[in-house]
């Protein structure tokens, strides 16, 4: 008798949630399981290349709450040979926060949102490409060094939203740019410092940027892309790859361009002739640089556009 009750109550109930699920509840709870993101792919989604890739990163970019692991800062240290000690870094790393944002400005993923982003490298094969509008058309677009847009605008497009630089490549930007600092040495820290300080007849610089627009790369973070994408090929990676790996981790929808060296396999810019015709990749592991972006691309990470 038991037994018959038990098995009644489990047919009743077994049948009730089927009810249930027919009385179609089931897009409640997707509603629940939110995506990340509104694109039609979120790169946090799946097991992707980049997954597998992304976990191994703290922090892409330095706040004033962030340690860097002195083990990383020995790394770090010794990319353009610099010979400076731990506490110097802090104490500049200090100085340079009393100044720039303590922590820097990343639009928040949102399911509401897709933000898309355009990484525009400076080879040559942006000429003629026409790809300006496309750029355009992308929420972030994130420019690199001296990548001119005048007189470049079919091709290249006239938004700026984003400009990474390091002092030696380093351009004017209007107020609303934000200035992206990649640091190679304790020097590109103290510079941003040095070009923002006032003095008591203002500002002692002629450099201009926003200060409050500052972001600074995490010096980790080159490491990360050296060790985990490029698998310790090369001396340290471009700048260019580096940002197109950052906007992977700030952005939901990433879109490439201007990227590719030239048919001598030099990185030749689209706004001058080549100098130095033994240029090819400089230090940098330009050939595997380029494979991975082509990888990236075939697996949908993200979107690679040649140019002509
Ligand atoms: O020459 P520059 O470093 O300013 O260019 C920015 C980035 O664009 C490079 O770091 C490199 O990653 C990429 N580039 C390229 N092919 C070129 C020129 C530049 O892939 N012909």
């Amino acid at each position: 008798m038991k037994l018959t009750v038990s098995v009644f109550i489990f047919l009743l109930a077994v049948t009730g949630i089927g009810l249930f699920w027919r009385a179609d509840i089931s897009p409640y709870f997707k509603l629940l399981a939110k995506r990340p993101c509104a694109c039609d792919r979120c790169l946090s989604e799946g097991d992707s290349l980049f997954q597998q890739r992304f976990s191994k990163l703290d922090e892409p970019f330095l706040s004033v709450n962030y340690n860097l692991s002195e083990d990383n800062f020995n790394w770090w240290k010794n990319l353009q040979g610099q010979g400076q000690i731990f506490s110097a870094y802090r104490e500049t790393v200090e100085k340079l926060f009393k100044l720039v944002p303590a922590t820097a400005h990343v639009e928040a993923s949102s399911p509401d949102r897709c933000r898309t982003c355009a990484v525009v490298g400076n080879s040559g094969n942006l000429m003629k490409s026409h790809y300006g509008p496309l750029i355009d058309f992308q929420d972030v677009v994130i420019r690199i060094n001296r990548g001119h847009t005048k007189g470049y605008e079919a091709d290249v497009g006239t938004k700026t939203t984003h400009r990474v630089m390091y002092p030696e490549s380093a351009v004017d930007l209007d107020k609303t740019t934000r200035l992206v600092l990649f640091p190679f040495k304790i020097k590109d820290l103290d510079w941003v410092t040095n070009v923002f300080s006032t003095g008591p007849s203002g500002r002692k610089s002629n450099f201009k940027a926003n200060k409050d627009l500052v972001m600074i790369l995490n010096p980790a973070f080159i490491r990360y892309v050296h060790d985990v994408w490029l698998q310790q090929t090369g001396s340290y990676p471009s700048t260019g790859f580096m940002t197109v790996v950052l906007a992977l981790h700030i952005c939901d929808e990433v879109h490439v361009f201007g990227f590719g060296a030239d048919s001598d396999g030099n990185w030749s810019h689209y706004w001058e002739q080549l100098r130095d015709t033994n240029l090819k990749t400089g230090p940098h592991p330009g050939g595997e640089e380029y494979k991975m972006i082509v990888e990236l691309s075939k697996q949908q990470i993200l979107k690679f556009y040649t140019g002509w």
